[in-house]
């Protein structure tokens, strides 16, 4: 059976008067039919570029991709016919109009007729909830709603492939958790046939999808089912080192010993305690301690700890998904 999308060898180059950047390099991958793909990914490695070209929203400068069998370039009328997308944080729509008027607006600009759309209407507030906001005023709504919305927004044509940039970007963890239930259903009843989604947060690929590709620099580093991806890290040396706050600034010197593939911090304001994460080489980590110690970082506890998705891409580059450059 052929793939829901595939993309070979596809480059996108954005050039300005710094220089050309490669935002996509040779991205290749297959979703296979009926399951929700994740690309997880730093900012700026790539996602949107890519889920853009996907929705023949920008033309790739090289490379070739397919969605439903359909050429994004050559075939792209085609392409819309069997997709939606939809970005988080981005709210489309008039803010004057209600909800439930948005959503017959854009049910006219996919064709339907107006009792079509309204019976679509209802079948998506019974879906996602909406009857509490479908009569306010879309400027209005709450962040959470206005997911809730863009969503039934990206639904209103029946899509056979959906595309989600960033679904749960801005929303708290009750939203969040709303949200990725809901996306998860809509592959399991057979709404939609195949979900490609993007997301920074490790957690949320690991939850939703059944396949992840992670992209970095615009490269596709590493592929595979939750499962395959974490035996990538299995055997892998990873402890976890408590440190004070204060002393965050102090731990540069990790970079620099040849037995630690990278480390990621995680700040903890509420304790004014930092979380060092560390994969290791080699067991060697009674001579980091040590340093730690000679740079006067006091180490308040060290915990040997299990490998988790998210140090696959810890391995694979040496700093955690969230940190900042540098
Ligand atoms: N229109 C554009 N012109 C120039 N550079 C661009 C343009 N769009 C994107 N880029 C650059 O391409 C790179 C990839 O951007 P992209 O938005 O695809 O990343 P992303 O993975 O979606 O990041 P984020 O997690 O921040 O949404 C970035 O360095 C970005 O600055
Ligand atoms: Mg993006």
């Amino acid at each position: 059976m052929q793939p829901a999308i595939e993309t070979v060898k596809l480059v996108r180059v954005f050039s300005s008067p710094q220089g050309e950047f490669r935002a996509l390099d040779e991205v290749s991958i297959s979703v296979p039919n009926g399951i929700i793909y994740g690309l997880l990914g730093p900012n700026g490695a790539g996602k949107t570029t890519l889920i853009r070209i996907l929705a023949t929203l920008l033309l790739p400068t090289s490379g070739d991709a397919y969605v439903g069998g359909f050429h994004v370039v050559k075939e792209a009328s085609k392409v819309r016919e069997i997709i939606n997308l939809v970005s988080g944080g981005e709210r489309p729509g008039y803010g004057i109009l209600s909800v439930r008027e948005n959503l017959m607006y854009y049910g006219q600009v996919y064709g339907l007729t107006w009792s079509e759309t309204k019976r679509k209407i209802e079948e998506l507030d019974s879906l996602l909830d909406l009857s509490d906001f479908l009569d306010k005023r879309l400027n209005r709504i709450s962040t959470g709603m206005m997911q809730k919305y863009a969503l039934a927004r990206g639904l209103i044509n029946d899509p056979e492939i959906l595309f989600l940039d960033e679904p749960t970007l801005g929303l708290d963890v009750n939203n969040a958790r709303v949200i990725r239930r809901i996306i998860k259903s809509l592959v399991e009843k057979g709404d939609i046939k195949t979900i490609l989604l993007t997301s920074h947060y490790m957690a949320e690929v690991e939850e939703l999808c059944d396949y992840i590709s992670i992209i970095d620099r615009g490269r596709i580093i590493a592929h595979g089912t939750p499962d395959e991806l974490r035996k990538m890290v299995e055997k892998e040396i990873i402890y976890d080192v408590d440190i004070r706050l204060r002393d965050v600034d102090r731990i540069n010197f990790l970079k620099r010993l040849d037995s630690v593939i990278g480390h990621t911090v995680k700040t903890r304001q509420l304790t004014g305690e930092a979380r060092i994460r560390i994969i290791l080489s080699s067991e060697d980590i009674g001579r980091i301690i040590r340093r730690f110690e000679d740079e006067g970082v006091h180490v308040l506890r060290v915990t040997r700890s299990e490998a988790s998705l998210e140090d696959v891409f810890l391995k694979l580059v040496g700093k955690g998904i969230g940190d900042e450059e540098g």
